[in-house]
């Protein structure tokens, strides 16, 4: 079934992702495209509705990426933000003009008059500024529509050929009505009907699934991890046993987790799941190194052997599932950089199973998405909300070498720290959050004895891609729960220090 689909075109702005997950989760799909994109090919693609993202150009510069004004001449709703709103009234002989300053944050405007875009939304309200350029006067045939104290077209539009502009940033959460103003535009304006839900996306993956594998096997290495544990549910479901998933267990993993993973998918959804047990193969190659590459290296490479191995005694497969992500197969901005994922789990494994065709079930979806529809396939939270967890585990987050007591320590000092953050109800909240066994030892006192024992690290860091991150401000009690817990009850912790530095200079991992 082909979804009504809005088309949000990337003029590089930071929100870009944003704008397009806020149209889904009003029920739109949407894609997000290159705003090279000719009015053709828009066409072609026969969208409801077209989104201009923001950019960090000025129209008048010699390198700002443009329109094909034919898209306007398509009959297709159009609806620009910020330099997607400066480039309408640019393109349709509006004026745009350079501020001598900027309008930063948080601004009133104020509606002068009614038009789809405006209903439901008080006359004034809050929306959130970022840019110097402005629209002095609209193209003709478009009215003003609001205005804040210092952008005097902070919306505009015509409504015959309904196409609007926006100044402002509806997608971010600052402006108070702008997913109001956003659901608008998709249902008011373009008419949309509302047909992207999980539920029906998991009917037709699964139908689809099952068309295409027919009678054929299925393999998929689990790492427990949100993405491949929600494409093996969704690819289970469709086509039961003819799947068989593989879980290396390296023995670098957190507390309980491959326990829960055979609970969950093997006990619980009885998926034919087989579990490699490898840890002492691991630990032996890990033995004596200390630099944080080359332990990536070793795991990396072991792991696609422990795997080889395994797949062997499956035998040839037809289809290897792969958990790849919406936000891994964009092209952004002017279309010249696909964003490359550096560290990849199971890159390397298709060239050691012999299969003929990948399936990747969860390639439309933004990990929001992912989350709803494991949430959909009735996955537990524990599983749905995990957090993102680095391939190599544990083993780059114990600083030095890697030997069993320090795995040890580390599984409980992270067990109870994870355990405070959900307790305080931020698990939700916090990007991510663990603990690091430093290879540091300092002198402490406990039970009037004199210990040298381990510093322990707490890293919690919010981000939206990982790409840059800040240190959680996690309240002092909560930290002092941890920190109390730690040094009582973890042998060979005597010491627990919160690590306050953003991304960059430092990265989230401390290897
Ligand atoms: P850094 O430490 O580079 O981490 O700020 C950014 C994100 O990537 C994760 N990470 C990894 N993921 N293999 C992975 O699969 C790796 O070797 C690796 N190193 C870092 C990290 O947890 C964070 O989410």
């Amino acid at each position: 079934m082909q979804h009504e689909r809005v088309l949000v075109l990337d003029f590089g702005g930071q929100y870009n992702q944003l704008i397009a997950r806020r149209v889904r989760d009003l029920n739109v799909y949407c894609d997000l495209k290159p705003c090279t994109m000719s009015a053709e090919e828009i066409r072609a693609y026969a969208p409801v509705g077209i989104i201009f993202t923001g950019g960090p150009n000025s129209v008048y510069d010699e390198a700002s990426p443009h329109v094909d004004p034919a898209v306007f001449g398509l009959g297709i709703p159009v609806l620009g933000i910020c330099y997607g709103c400066q480039l309408i009234a640019y393109t349709l002989g509006g004026k745009v003009e350079h501020a001598a300053a900027g309008e930063y944050g948080r601004r009133t405007f104020t509606f002068c008059k009614d038009s789809p875009l405006s209903a439901g939304i008080p006359q004034s309200s809050t929306c959130w500024m970022s840019h110097t350029d402005y629209v002095s006067a609209v193209p003709a045939g478009f009215a003003v529509l609001a205005s804040t104290e210092s952008c005097p077209a902070a919306v505009f539009g015509d409504e015959t050929r309904r196409i609007y502009g926006v100044q402002f940033h509806p997608e971010v959460v600052h402006s108070e009505y702008g997913n109001k103003l956003l659901e608008n535009f998709l249902y008011r304006v373009c008419g949309a009907k509302g047909d992207w839900t999980m539920k029906n996306y998991v009917a037709e993956q699964v139908e689809r699934i099952r068309a295409r594998v027919g009678g054929g096997k299925v393999l998929c290495a689990m790492s427990g991890g949100v993405d491949s544990a929600v494409a093996a549910t969704l690819v289970h479901r469709a086509v039961g046993d003819a799947l068989t998933c593989v879980f290396v267990d390296h023995g670098l993993h957190r507390k309980n987790e491959p326990d829960e993973v055979m609970s969950v998918f093997r006990d619980g959804l009885g998926m034919n799941l087989v579990k490699a047990d490898a840890q002492a193969l691991f630990l032996d190659k890990l033995a004596g190194v200390t630099e944080p590459e080359q332990k990536r290296k070793i795991i990396g490479a072991e792991f696609i052997k422990v795997f080889e191995q395994e797949a062997k005694k499956i035998g040839a497969v037809d289809f290897l599932v792969q958990g790849t992500i919406y936000p891994d197969v964009i092209e952004s901005g002017k279309g010249e950089s696909a964003v490359i994922k550096s560290h990849h789990n199971v890159g390397g494994l298709p060239s050691v199973v012999d299969f003929k065709e990948i399936v990747e079930p969860l390639r439309d979806l933004f990990k929001d998405e992912v989350r709803r529809l494991g949430s959909e396939l009735g996955l537990p939270d524990a599983i749905v909300w995990r957090q993102p967890c680095p391939g190599p585990a544990l083993a780059i987050r114990i600083m030095g070498e890697v030997t069993p007591q320090k795995l040890e320590t580390l599984r409980e000092a992270d067990f109870i720290f994870r355990d405070e953050v959900a307790k305080a109800g931020l698990d939700k909240e916090i990007w991510q959050y663990f603990a690091v066994m430093t290879d540091c030892k300092t002198v402490g006192v406990q039970g009037d004895f004199r210990t040298y024992e381990n510093v322990i690290a707490l890293r919690a860091v919010t981000s939206v891609d990982a790409m840059t991150a800040d240190w959680a401000r996690i309240p002092f009690d909560v930290l002092e729960r941890v920190s109390a817990r730690i040094t009582n009850e973890v042998p060979h912790a005597n010491r627990v220090v919160y690590d306050i530095t953003s991304k960059p200079p430092a990265t989230i991992e401390w290897e």
